[in-house]
């Protein structure tokens, strides 16, 4: 039987993807920085809220006030549904200190999540990013396998979640790492697309198991309130 769909919230988007994600599945928001990771995010967790479906966003190396206030510059109030118990934001910076195995870090990240979970009973979950620049530098091998078990860990818990990965900027990649693509169920490429002079923001849906796709770039806007909105396939 087809699993339910959870809409994205993002105008334009779920008309083209039938009706949103699969519920309890995982899926990357990808782009270069600046492209509207966070905005394609948290617009994701706010829909959800305003649907009764609690959120969680799990966050290394931004500062919730900031997230806070550049949620503000939006029109969006992040403080209401925090103190109505609706949406957490969760700073794991402190597991990142220096010398740290990933694998412990893993651990007590996914102890974590799995408590306030539980806790809110959060039904959207957004991983911004998913391997923070701090490990970066780190082990790759070992950072592929942490991207691997981080997924596989998403899936189990009762949620529909969004990872995001930063593709350096100028390169063909759809991840950082080239291995969280293979482990999501669906893929959303975030652009900025030369025309002429200006750049253009577009939104690709690359890869969405389970869904026909017409493989087509939609350009959008960043509008106040609204956020992300859709305005049809880029001629
Ligand atoms: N209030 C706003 N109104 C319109 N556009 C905005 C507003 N706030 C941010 N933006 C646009 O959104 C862009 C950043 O979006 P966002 O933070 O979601 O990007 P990102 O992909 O998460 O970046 P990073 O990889 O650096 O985290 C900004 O560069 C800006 O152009
Ligand atoms: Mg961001």
């Amino acid at each position: 039987m087809p699993r339910q769909r959870i809409p994205t919230g993002i105008k334009g988007l779920d008309e083209i993807i039938s009706g949103g994600f699969e519920e309890g599945k995982t899926y990357l928001v990808t782009g270069e920085t600046g492209t509207g990771k966070t905005i394609f995010s948290l617009q994701f967790l706010l829909h959800g809220i305003s649907l009764g479906e609690n959120a969680i966003f799990l966050t290394i190396d931004e500062n919730p006030d900031h997230l806070i206030d550049d949620a503000e510059s939006l029109g969006w109030d992040l403080k209401k549904p925090i103190d109505e118990g609706k949406f957490l934001i969760l700073d794991m910076n402190r597991y990142f200190s220096i010398g740290r195995e990933i694998e412990s870090i893993s651990e007590n990240i996914f102890y974590e999540l799995r408590k306030y979970v539980e806790k809110i009973n959060a039904k959207r979950i957004v991983v911004d990013p998913l391997v923070p620049p701090v490990l970066i530098t780190g082990d790759s091998q070992k950072i592929r396998k942490h991207i691997k078990y981080f997924i596989a860990y998403l899936d189990q818990l009762s949620c529909t979640s969004i990872v995001t990965s930063e593709i350096p900027a100028g390169s063909n990649k759809l991840s950082r790492y080239g291995v969280e693509e293979a482990f999501v169920s669906g893929i959303i490429v975030l652009s900025l697309i030369r025309q002429d002079t200006r750049y253009v923001r577009a939104l690709l849906v690359r890869k969405m198991r389970g869904t026909p796709l017409d493989l087509v770039y939609q350009s959008f806007t960043i509008q106040p309130r609204h956020g992300i909105v859709l305005a049809g396939p880029m001629t």
